[in-house]
């Protein structure tokens, strides 16, 4: 049998472990990323690590985040990680460069290599057949000093693309429709490689929009094949020398086999709180008229929308915004609706601007935002109460707007620029009719303007010895979790219930973001919007166990949400299932991620239960731990998910104290 593209890349960057699937492998890192709202934890690891300079090929420092000095905090942590990049040999991407994942796949992406990313949303970067992986920031940190990075071998999923997708349709109806048969936990363990014959229909930006969103999907990864249309974009972005053919074989083996016809899509939107969550806007329109009893022509009755937002990292390439462009050509904003754009790199604001569909969306009363993440991430934009915002971004989780009362809608460009017209659910036919057609005519650029002014490259070795780290009032060390100890006595600080993401746990928003730097401030604000009295809590209890649902920790890979519970001295987490990046983060921060090993045990359990666990560091080896419920005078099994080298970890006290024993070894 032959070979996966996602297995011969693993294979080429094979360090040690088995290559089975489920079981533990090590690779080697080509690459890293960062941003901004994340980075300045993994910078801590990395100097308190104490080499002088990172080992991969190439590490990238991206300020696009947060953007809005609210206060003194974000430009000291932009200051900071500017000096600590000069320091360690590491390319800052300046503000205003643009989206980390859309400048990344641009200039610095190249087939055949792997990247790990200290955010879920680095499998952007499988659109060009580079294996992107998003971490926590420890893990990118641990990447950095070039030790080989641990992973559970996936499992691989074949997706066979037919057809074509008709105008009006975006690659986001592909990951939407994915998301709709998957959910947003199907994809955990899994890599889904894209082939067939429908793939050589889709450009480089619109493989990107589905890679992107396949986090949504809880998997591993996304990848496309490294063919024609990967040489055609690198072309494009003057770096054609990077370009190498890379294909699954034809009689590769999967584990798993999907079909999905891209000429039978119809415009989808994911409906509030989750992207699984997902209809046809027709239907959507229809449901909401049922109830109002009006037919959907009707449209002025349909559920009115407040916002609109074109952008982001998932939808912000040149065609997606030149199509809302000429969706929106001739038309008005609705007068009820606020609608603004994001574009994701300065490189297609500049050719947007050239290519005159700046000044159709002005003309139609878009306001165009900073180049940056922006609203997506909560800094800026927050809808109104009870507000219905329409959005061409990745997540709608209740809250990721910044306000809780607000409905997000996912959907794509044309959907959203046509919505923006009307003020309701409409798609880009209903408003273009035959004139659909003209939405085929955008192409990406054959060649992109390039202009890398807003890269800061390395230094030579011997400067960067001479640099000093700056370091504002803000940035906190490091915490680092206390050693595991061999019985446990804690009270339950949360019980939460299914889906929590890590949005719930560390809110974003700009004023929450820029104190990720300063962990004693920022964990008062832990789950601030799910349980404001948590922190409180925790804090008073001294050692706690937080008890999950299904799918603990989805979502964003921001480690904070590992690491502010660790500050309040939560020890353990037990759920129904955890997430794969928030259960990377937990073991790297010291606490334990556990499993109930029959699900209806979480029922008998309370807020404030005390729970014990006696020969813990035993226990743990086993993978297998009895726990007593001294207030219910009952016992449950838990298992734990963990590998050989996850278990070290933890029995280390987290990833820093294991690093530094290994690189001293
Ligand atoms: Fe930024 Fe939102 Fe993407 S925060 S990296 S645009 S998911």
């Amino acid at each position: 049998m032959g070979k996966s593209l996602t297995r011969k890349i693993i294979e080429s960057h094979y360090a040690s472990g088995s290559m089975i699937s489920g079981e533990e492998v090590f690779i080697n890192v080509d690459q890293t990323l960062t941003h901004d709202i994340n980075a300045v934890m993994t910078y801590l690891a990395f100097e308190a690590v104490g080499l002088d300079r990172i080992r991969t090929e190439c590490s990238v420092s991206y300020l696009d985040h947060n953007l809005l000095y609210v206060d003194t905090k974000t430009p000291d942590d932009h200051i900071y990680l500017q000096s600590a990049a000069k320091k360690f040999s590491v390319h800052v991407s300046r503000p205003g460069n643009g989206i980390c994942h859309a400048v990344h796949v641009a200039r610095f992406g190249i087939p055949g290599k792997v990247s790990m990313g200290g955010d879920s949303h680095t499998p952007h970067g499988g659109a060009i057949g580079m294996l992107c992986i998003g971490v926590g920031g420890m893990d990118v940190a641990t990447a950095m000093t070039g030790v080989p990075m641990r992973l559970k071998m996936p499992q691989i999923v074949k997706v066979n693309l037919t057809g074509k997708l008709n105008p009006g349709c975006n690659a986001k109806e592909v990951i939407l429709e994915m998301l709709r048969r998957v959910s947003i936990k199907g994809g955990l363990g899994k890599v889904y490689e894209y082939v067939g014959l429908g793939v050589s229909t889709l450009d480089v930006n619109a493989r990107a929009t589905i890679a992107n969103m396949g986090a949504e999907m809880g998997a591993t990864t996304s990848l496309f094949p490294a063919d024609e249309q990967v040489r055609k974009f690198l072309k494009a972005q003057g770096r054609e020398a990077d370009y190498i053919e890379l294909l699954p074989d034809e009689d590769a083996e999967y584990d798993e086999v999907m079909e999905l016809d891209l000429s039978a899509l119809e415009p989808l939107v994911a409906c509030p709180h989750q992207p699984d969550n997902v209809k046809k806007v027709a239907q959507l329109g229809k449901e909401i008229m049922q109830k109002s009893g009006i037919e959907r022509e009707n449209v002025t009755e349909q559920k009115k929308v407040q916002q609109v937002l074109i952008g982001s990292c998932t939808n912000a390439s040149y065609s997606d915004i030149a199509k809302a462009a000429l969706v929106l050509q001739g038309h008005h904003v609705h007068e009820d609706v606020s609608c603004t754009c994001a574009i994701s790199t300065r490189q297609i604001y500049k050719q947007l601007s050239h290519d005159g569909y700046l000044e159709m969306l002005v003309d139609a009363g878009v306001r165009l935002l900073e180049i940056a993440c922006g609203p997506c991430c909560a800094i800026g934009q927050s809808p109104a109460t009870n507000g219905v915002a329409v959005r061409t971004t990745n997540r709608n989780f209740k809250g990721r707007a910044g306000n809780p009362t607000a409905e997000i809608y996912l959907v794509s460009p044309e959907t959203a620029a046509a919505t923006a017209i009307t003020g309701t659910f409409t798609t880009a036919a209903e408003i273009m009719g035959a004139d659909i057609e003209k939405l085929k005519t955008v192409q990406e650029p054959e060649q992109y303007f390039i202009d890398d002014s807003m890269i800061i490259k390395p230094l030579a070795k011997e400067e960067a010895a001479r640099v000093e780290i700056m370091r504002g009032p803000n940035i906190k060390p490091l915490p680092v979790p206390e050693d595991p100890k061999q019985n446990l006595c804690v009270g339950v600080s949360l019980k939460a219930g299914d889906n929590v993401s890590t949005d719930d746990i560390t809110p974003a928003s700009a004023e929450f973001s820029s104190m990720r730097s300063n962990i004693p401030l920022m964990s008062q604000y832990c789950y601030h919007r799910y349980d404001p009295t948590f922190a409180a809590r925790a804090k008073e209890m001294g050692k706690s166990i937080i008890i999950g649902g299904e799918n603990y920790g989805q979502g964003s890979s921001r480690e904070h949400a590992a690491i502010n519970p660790m500050y309040l001295g939560v020890k353990c987490v037990i759920a129904k299932s955890i997430a794969r990046i928030h259960k990377g983060n937990l073991i790297n921060h010291g606490i334990v991620p556990m499993l109930f090993e029959n699900p209806t045990d979480y029922d008998g359990i309370e807020l404030k239960d005390e729970l014990e666990i006696e020969n813990f560091l035993d226990q743990i080896q086993t993978r297998t731990v009895a726990v007593h419920n001294r207030t219910k005078g009952n016992s449950f099994r838990v298992k734990l998910d963990m590998t050989d080298n996850e278990v070290e970890v933890v029995l280390s006290g987290g990833q820093l104290k294991y690093l530094k024993k290994y690189l001293m070894k």
